[in-house]
């Protein structure tokens, strides 16, 4: 009996094991999705006319040629009770012509049909007893994902809701809904939440092993800032500052998610909104609005259709900005273009006018003569290397840089270790295996093309899933090397590769060391 029993616990590690270990490759949102979402402005208030109203706005404002495709139906859409059969099914009296219809009117117009729904039992309008019932897909995850692959949905947003849980049981309970769409065959975008009324999971660790997009914090507000470092409600200062750190996970297929967009919707100024854009735009963000698109004021309009910001955001490398300084007042993100153009924001996080300045070799461009366009004024100038504006409070200049030769895509002198270093952390730990994660940093003046990491695990530490890096070995030396996506290390860059092991985390790996390659 005893044998039996360490049999099936073995079993279960194993499957255990598997489920977390998985990978995500379905294939969309190779660029950040762009769209709409019902719940800033109308929480549960909603109904199919709502809906198709909203679809007829994306495609008679513009925006739907813009790219905004996903309309992502939210919370209180589902009648409070599944069927006999356990199945979910709409609302009848505010979806009465039921969700593959309202699907169908989507696609008929070129859009793209998202919905809301919970891993646990109640969905957050349930738990917060603004909606009856409890029909959340916790013990249905392949039955649900079955029905939404019916209705034509192609986005599933997966609210976690709960205070319960580890991050261990987020990780094994998001992947079962990532396997039930995969096994739909349907590509459905999947879109997880892993912090409201949580403790806040989504900032730590690289969540592209589930899912397409993980919210990094509580949700947002309308407000600059509401002091909360990731409490809720969530200012866009406060989100950015979360936000901002995760860069080195963005990749095509895989994105931080900063939240629902509040451009739109008052209770912040135009030079406010203006930056919420532009740094939603250049941290590869969903580009998901959250105002009534049917009364859209020409400011708003002009935001969310400025075409040079949403080039940067939709760039094919799927590269999220990297930070190059920040004093606490002037914050400099720059983000590498397929065409070998930086896209570099000026944020002035500070209470009064100021100028911010960086250089085109600080954001990875070498060379003599530059093109610089204003991504709110298209005005074009020229610099020898300079990159400065003068920015008011809260707001942030964008500029598009051209010219020289981007020191990323062009091999830079190789054998320079002294320049890379990699730093180990212990991310979470749970006594049978942990979390952990390396950032390789580039302390010379010119770009890594291509980085190599050897460490050692301590005794009975395996390696179970590695990402941002290919590994050669599971245990004892192991060396990890770049991917495709993450081989250009800027001056003073960093990006980050992390894995989950089998084992006690408690015992550091040594002789953590970086080359370049
Ligand atoms: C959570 C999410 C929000 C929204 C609501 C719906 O708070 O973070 O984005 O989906 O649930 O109840």
């Amino acid at each position: 009996m005893g044998i039996l029993l360490a049999a099936g616990m073995l079993v279960g590690g194993l499957i255990a094991l598997e489920e977390q270990a998985g990978a995500l490759e379905n294939g969309v949102a190779r660029t950040p999705p762009m769209g709409w979402n019902s719940w800033n402005t109308f929480g549960c208030n909603i109904n199919e006319t709502l809906i198709k109203q909203m679809a007829d706005a994306i495609v008679n404002s513009g925006l739907r040629d813009l790219d905004y495709k996903y309309v992502v139906v939210d919370d209180c859409w589902f009648d409070p009770a599944r069927d006999s059969a356990g199945n979910l099914r709409g609302n009848p009296s505010r979806f009465p012509s039921g969700m593959k219809a309202l699907g169908d009117y989507l696609h008929a117009k070129g859009l793209k049909f998202g919905i809301y729904q919970v891993p646990v039992d109640k969905t957050c309008a349930q738990y917060f007893g603004g909606y009856p019932g409890a029909t959340g897909s916790q013990g249905h995850e392949v039955q649900d994902a079955k029905q939404f692959a019916a209705w034509g949905v192609d986005y599933l947003k997966y609210d976690w809701c709960s205070p319960s849980g580890t991050i261990d049981d987020q990780v094994r309970t998001f992947a079962k809904m990532r396997d039930a769409l995969a096994a739909t065959g349907r590509p459905i975008v999947y879109s997880i939440n892993p912090n409201s009324i949580h403790a806040k999971t989504g900032p730590q660790r690289n969540w592209g092993d589930v899912a397409n997009l993980w919210r990094t914090t509580e949700d947002i507000t309308n407000k600059w800032n509401t002091g909360q470092t990731n409490g809720y409600p969530m200012g866009i200062q406060n989100i950015v500052d979360v936000t901002v750190p995760l860069a080195s996970y963005a990749k095509p297929g895989a994105f931080n998610d900063p939240d629902m967009m509040e451009i739109g919707r008052g209770g912040m100024t135009d030079t406010e909104m203006r930056s919420h854009f532009a740094l939603w735009a250049i941290m590869a963000s969903p580009l998901i609005a959250g105002n009534d698109l049917r009364s859209m004021d020409p400011a708003t309009t002009t935001i969310l259709k400025n075409q040079n910001l949403i080039a940067i955001n939709q760039d094919p490398l799927g590269l999220q900005a990297r930070q190059v300084s920040n004093d606490g007042t002037r914050r400099v993100l720059a983000k590498k273009l397929g065409n070998g153009d930086v896209a570099v924001a000026l944020f002035n996080q500070g209470g009064s006018t100021t100028t911010i300045s960086t250089t085109a070799s600080a954001i990875g461009l070498a060379g003599g003569s530059f093109t610089l366009r204003d991504a709110w004024t298209n005005a074009v100038s020229t610099s020898t290397g300079t990159i400065s504006a003068a920015v008011p409070s809260h707001g942030t200049v964008v500029y598009r840089v051209s010219g020289g030769t981007s020191s990323s895509p062009t091999p830079t002198p190789t054998g320079r270790p002294d320049g890379c270093t990699a730093t180990y952390r212990l991310v979470n730990d749970w006594g049978t295996g942990f979390q952990s994660e390396v950032t390789v940093s580039n302390n010379g003046s010119t770009a890594i093309d291509g980085w190599t990491v050897k460490l050692t695990l301590a005794g009975g530490q395996t390696i179970a899933s590695l990402w941002n890096g290919v590994n050669t070995g599971t245990s004892g030396t192991i060396t990890v090397k770049n991917t495709a996506y993450n081989a250009t290390v800027a001056a003073n860059g960093t990006t980050t590769f992390g894995f989950t092991a089998n084992g006690n985390g408690s015992a550091a790996p040594t002789g953590v060391t970086c080359a370049t390659p």
